[in-house]
């Protein structure tokens, strides 16, 4: 795991919307969802090869947070990274945590690059 970067103040995150950083050369959408539970996930969009899913839609499935990706709409799994409709696709999902006010990442896996 690489070391934790500082992204923006935790004030700043809203909720049930993304924020994308570049961590350590790797972009990242950064989620704070209604349950107060922060995600840190590839913003790369497997499916549209897109850099877009800061900008996707927040929800759920079951009991699983959520995000929709804004091009074709395929749902993943906040915690996991895994596609819900296509298990065998999957983002690298990221460390993150808040310190001092601040949102912080560490990458945990590199990013495939498409
Ligand atoms: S579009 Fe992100 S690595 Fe290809």
């Amino acid at each position: 795991m690489s070391a934790f970067r500082s992204i923006c103040p935790a004030s700043r995150l809203p909720v049930d919307r993304g924020v994308a950083a570049l961590v350590d050369g790797e972009q990242v959408a950064v989620f704070r969802t209604a349950d107060g539970d922060l995600h840190a996930v590839s913003n790369h969009d497997p499916f549209s090869g897109a850099m877009v899913l800061s900008r996707g839609i927040v929800g759920s499935r079951g009991d699983r947070s959520t995000v929709a990706s804004p091009v074709y709409k395929q749902v993943f799994d906040l915690a996991t990274g895994e596609c819900v409709d296509d298990p065998e696709v999957r983002l690298a999902v990221h460390e993150v945590r808040v310190r001092n006010g601040m949102v912080e990442v560490a990458l945990l896996t590199r990013a495939l690059s498409a």
